[in-house]
């Protein structure tokens, strides 16, 4: 039995683990802590926000006051930290908001967990959602395990390294009961229209140029985003208190072949001739200090506690393209407004 605080529960990763925890566990009580920001969305909850064992608040992880009331009231046995700011791109024109929420935020959940644990820390959770960036870049060869030093070169990734040092941090002195994973790529239904597979389907859709920074030779390893989710649920029941997990996809492809793919599976689901949408690919400026490679080595996971994803890639950005092919009302909502001023201001056009 668990009554756990969820942050960033309407977010793309956030609203698959509540969604994966209310259904999956109706034992327990779920309170989703989300601020809204642009990338929060109530709609990717539609389908359980009634359920008995969930509940949403509206509220900023760097507020204590708040999150000692919900404390109080609730009474939480455990927390699944995923609330951050996500995006690479707006770190480089925006550092402060996500050092103000990775770092700031997480130290004030942490300090909340301590100060209401502090009695009986015993069978408590303090989970942290982080993400392989934290590990810098990968040459050609090689892997990041959970022993690779951090390096990190942007301030998206830096924020993050900083708020998993203070998560450790918190372990050590205080013997907080910690967990951390660091995940590759996700992928999948409700990611934001900023990030480069949502982005280039939304962009297909509309016949509008496929922005490829730099050369498209760089290498991301993507995850379907249910297999992360299932994951952080192996983690959270079986994960040892104290640990770290890297979670990947043993699936890595450079920008430019991910997006010929994805421009071959359109081309055939919306009945265009074979090449037409490669025909809107545009190089365009690289992103500053953007990172070569990165790849995870997730045997630890593997061999501990027996995950794997369970997908092929072809097969789950097959279901993805579908899922936004089916689901255009959600695409024209997170597009309209605030959408259009950000991508004329990334993208110049
Ligand atoms: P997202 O941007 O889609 O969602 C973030 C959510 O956090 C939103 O609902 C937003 O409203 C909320 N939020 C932001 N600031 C907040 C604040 N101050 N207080 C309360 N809520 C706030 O992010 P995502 O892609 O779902 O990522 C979730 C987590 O997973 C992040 O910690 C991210 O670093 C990590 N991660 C993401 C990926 C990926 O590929 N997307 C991979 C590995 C790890
Ligand atoms: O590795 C995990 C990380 O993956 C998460 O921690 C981040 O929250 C998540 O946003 C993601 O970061 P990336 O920077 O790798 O994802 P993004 O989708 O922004 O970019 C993927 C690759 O595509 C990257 O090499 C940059 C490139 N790209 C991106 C955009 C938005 C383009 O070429 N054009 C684009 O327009």
């Amino acid at each position: 039995m668990h009554t756990i605080l969820l942050t960033g529960g309407a977010g793309f990763i956030g609203s698959h683990l509540t969604r994966l925890f209310v259904k999956k566990y109706p034992q327990y009580k779920i309170i989703n802590l989300d601020k809204l920001t642009y990338a929060g969305n109530l709609e990717n909850l539609r389908d359980i926000e009634n359920e008995a064992n969930y509940k949403f608040v509206k509220g900023d992880i760097t507020d204590l006051t708040l999150l000692r009331r919900l404390f109080d009231e609730h009474k939480f046995t455990a927390v699944l930290h995923c609330a951050a700011e996500s995006h690479v791109d707006r770190s480089i024109t925006e550092p402060l908001a996500f050092i103000t929420t990775n770092v700031l935020g997480t130290g004030s959940l942490l300090q909340a967990a301590k100060e209401a644990w502090a009695s009986d820390m015993d069978g408590k959770i303090f989970y942290h959602i982080s993400t392989d960036e934290v590990y810098g870049s990968l040459g050609e060869e090689g892997l990041f395990t959970e022993e690779t030093a951090y390096d990190p070169r942007s301030p998206y990734s830096a924020s993050k390294a900083s708020s998993d040092h203070i998560v450790r941090a918190f372990y050590h002195t205080y013997k907080l009961p910690v967990k951390i994973s660091n995940c590759s790529n996700n992928y999948g239904p409700y990611h934001f229209p900023e990030k480069l597979i949502p982005l280039c389907i939304h962009n297909i859709i509309s016949n509008k140029p496929l922005p490829i920074y730099g050369k498209g030779e760089n290498v991301r390893d993507w995850l379907f985003v249910e297999d992360h989710v299932r994951a952080i649920d192996v983690i959270f029941h079986t994960g040892k208190i104290g640990e770290t997990y890297n979670i990947g996809g043993h699936n890595e492809w450079t920008n430019i072949c991910l997006v010929r793919e994805l421009c071959r599976q359109m081309d055939e689901k919306l009945g265009r001739e074979n090449g037409s949408s490669e025909k809107l690919i545009t190089y365009v400026t690289d992103r500053a200090g953007h990172d070569l490679r990165y790849a995870i080595d997730a045997t630890k996971l593997k061999d501990e506690l027996g995950w794997l994803p369970s997908l092929q890639f072809e097969e789950g950005i097959s279901k993805t393209i579908d899922w936004y092919l089916a689901n255009t009302e959600w695409l024209n909502h997170v597009t309209s407004g605030d959408y259009q001023k950000y991508y004329q201001k990334q993208y110049k056009v």
